[in-house]
């Protein structure tokens, strides 16, 4: 626009509100919505910037994905992700209805150190409910609000190669290997949707905490975050108080005196190890809040709890010569 066109519509503007002074407050608060829209999407563009094109893990927990409504908001967000070029790979737990379908069948539960006790019985009940239902809901929900996703177990192309768990917890597994080639050519096409079932050398097939597949697939990946999203608000401290950022160091103390306990355990063994091999940060939030993730990846208002290394000792504060 000209300044004399400017010019001419500024005129008319001032005409027209003085010829309809009732029109002014809405037209102003109706600029002021636009604006503070504009605002929103402005700062969240260096956090764009910061996701683009590199691998965000989500997991999922099965306590938060029980609640319907916000299972479509979620699949809102990772849509988003997807449209602003960051490449997510969905973890899922499904403890709640693995719980419930085995109670419907008269088999007991019982979990050590936030890890499944896993029969043969267990086993047949983990895999179809986590692979059977909870994987293909989950793909064809994020699928149906506008991003294509694939919903596989770690069994699907070996994806997870697995040895069974130390303790006497059955078929329990520990990820050893990710196929990131595979993960790679998934993620050309859609979003990855993981079960956490994996396999081990001779084909036989074990539970895994999702928790722990989250970790290692984020370590293996590279991803720049990992995010997990639970039934609780973050990692709770001693003192009850929710803590809002935590280190490595910090994390194992945790657990060691027992502050961290039952399914809290292996999300801050999979965060550590995850960030050992190079994730910059891993984040605990509540998957009960509508568009968590979103706040985390591209708000300034951090929320739940914040998982980071350890200082590096030998970081000065000065820039490296
Ligand atoms: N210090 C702690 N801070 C927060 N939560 C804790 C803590 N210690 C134990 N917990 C428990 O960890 C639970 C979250 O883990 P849980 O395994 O139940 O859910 P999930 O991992 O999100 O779901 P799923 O196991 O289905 O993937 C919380 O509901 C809480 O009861
Ligand atoms: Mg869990």
């Amino acid at each position: 626009m000209t300044p004399q066109a400017q010019a001419r519509a500024r005129t008319q503007a001032h005409a027209e509100a003085e010829a309809h002074p009732q029109a002014k407050p809405q037209e102003t608060q109706v600029r002021e919505r636009t604006r503070s829209k504009a605002r929103v999407l402005l700062e969240a563009l260096p956090f764009i910037e910061e996701h683009a094109g590199s691998v965000v893990v989500v997991k999922v927990g099965g306590a938060a994905m029980e609640q319907r409504p916000l299972a479509e908001t979620f699949a809102q967000d990772i849509s988003l992700l997807r449209h602003v070029g960051v490449r997510p790979v969905v973890v899922h737990g499904g403890g709640p209805q693995v719980t419930a379908m085995s109670e419907r069948l008269g088999i007991e539960t019982s979990f050590v150190g936030g890890h499944r006790v896993t029969d043969a019985a267990t086993l047949e009940v983990a895999r179809m409910v986590l692979v059977g239902l909870v994987n293909q809901d989950l793909a064809s929900l994020l699928t149906r609000h506008g991003t294509r996703a694939i919903g596989l177990s770690g069994m699907d192309g070996g994806l997870l190669r697995v040895r069974p768990r130390e303790g006497d917890l059955g078929f329990v597994g520990e990820v050893e290997r990710v196929d990131v080639a595979l993960l790679d050519h998934l993620m050309e096409a859609a979003v990855p949707v993981v079960a956490s079932v994996g396999v081990d050398e001779d084909g036989q097939a074990y539970n895994v905490n999702a928790d722990l597949v989250a970790g290692a697939i984020a370590g293996a990946t590279g991803a720049s975050k990992l995010v997990y999203l639970s039934d609780v608000t973050g990692l709770f401290g001693p003192d009850g108080g929710l803590v809002a950022e935590a280190t490595v160091t910090e994390c194992r103390s945790l657990i060691e005196t027992g502050v961290a306990d039952g399914g809290m355990i292996p999300k801050l063994e999979s965060a550590v190890a995850a960030l050992l091999h190079g994730v910059r940060r891993a984040h605990l939030i509540d998957g009960r809040i509508e568009h968590s993730l979103i706040l985390e990846l591209f708000t300034p208002e951090g929320i739940g709890t914040m998982l980071v290394p350890d200082p590096d000792p030998t970081a000065t504060g000065e820039p490296a010569l």
